[in-house]
């Protein structure tokens, strides 16, 4: 089973990205599921609309997973439960009385994908441990599919890495996100699960993390408080990775990293 994962979609220009190159990297990779970090893509980087939602599954994309944004817009409350692709973090407190689901299953001909969304600790904030919380997922997936994707999005590198490690021979895949800079670090862990620390993100190329540089080298220089723009114009960049599973085992085979901006053109 081949996959296609795109890190932390940032406002417009993130979208448009998802527009422009998901159809020509699924031509190239030819994926059976293609899966987006959507809880940036709002406007100002923050949150998600059904609007996009629903863009994104136009776009060819299979799920959209979130992270400590997942409500930023008010009106996610409304549409979550009816929206089949969207997996909020499972590690909530009180998961149970929280709108949407932390795990969902994408069918693929005879073969389902189940794409997991777990929330970091390290750095932010009280959540329910996501290493015990994602094991009784994977448990769960388990009895369905062998095929088993994590998007954990988290702050803390060690806390990813200990995922990855926490998950390998358990899950098929672990790949953070949330921190916004892909990391180089994508391999396949002894036990055969597939893992990168951070997949990266799409939007604005010429900023700080998506966002316009200035406000955020304002704030660093004089520690008044600033507000963080995404601009709407300007060079774009879309980051991600590329896995295939064993389609017996659900044991990564290859992964790699995806990395398309001016000075790293995409390539057929
Ligand atoms: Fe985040």
């Amino acid at each position: 089973m081949k996959v296609l994962f795109i890190g932390d979609v940032v406002g417009s220009m993130g979208r448009e990205m998802i527009q422009d190159y998901v159809p020509k990297l699924k031509n190239k990779f030819k994926p059976q599921a293609t899966i987006v970090n959507g809880e940036n893509a709002g406007a100002g980087g923050r949150g998600i609309t059904e609007k996009i939602y629903k863009e994104f599954l136009q776009c060819g994309v299979d799920a959209v997973t979130m992270g400590n944004h997942t409500w930023d817009k008010r009106e996610i409350f409304e549409f979550i439960d009816d929206a089949k692709k969207l997996i909020r973090p499972a590690n909530y407190p009180a998961a149970a009385d929280v709108p949407g689901k932390g795990i969902a299953y994408i069918k693929i001909n005879q073969q389902e994908l189940a794409v997991i969304n777990l929330h970091g600790r390290t750095f932010m904030g009280d959540f329910e441990d996501p290493f015990r919380v994602g094991e009784q997922l994977v448990e769960e997936a388990k009895k369905r599919t062998p095929h088993i994707l994590i998007d954990f999005h988290a702050e803390a590198t060690s806390e990813k890495e200990a995922m990855g490690w926490f998950m390998d021979g358990k899950a098929s895949a672990v790949v953070g996100t949330h921190t916004h800079v892909q990391t180089n670090d994508q391999r396949i862990l002894s036990s055969g699960t597939g893992y990168m620390t951070d997949v990266g993100m799409t939007g604005f190329y010429d900023g700080i993390l998506g966002m316009k540089k200035g406000p955020i080298l304002n704030k660093f220089l004089t520690q008044l408080p600033n507000r963080f723009e995404v601009p709407e114009n300007g060079r774009k960049r879309l980051n991600g990775c590329f896995i295939e599973f064993d389609n017996q085992t659900g044991k990564t085979k290859h992964i790699e990293s995806i990395r398309i901006d001016d000075d790293h053109p995409f390539d057929l």
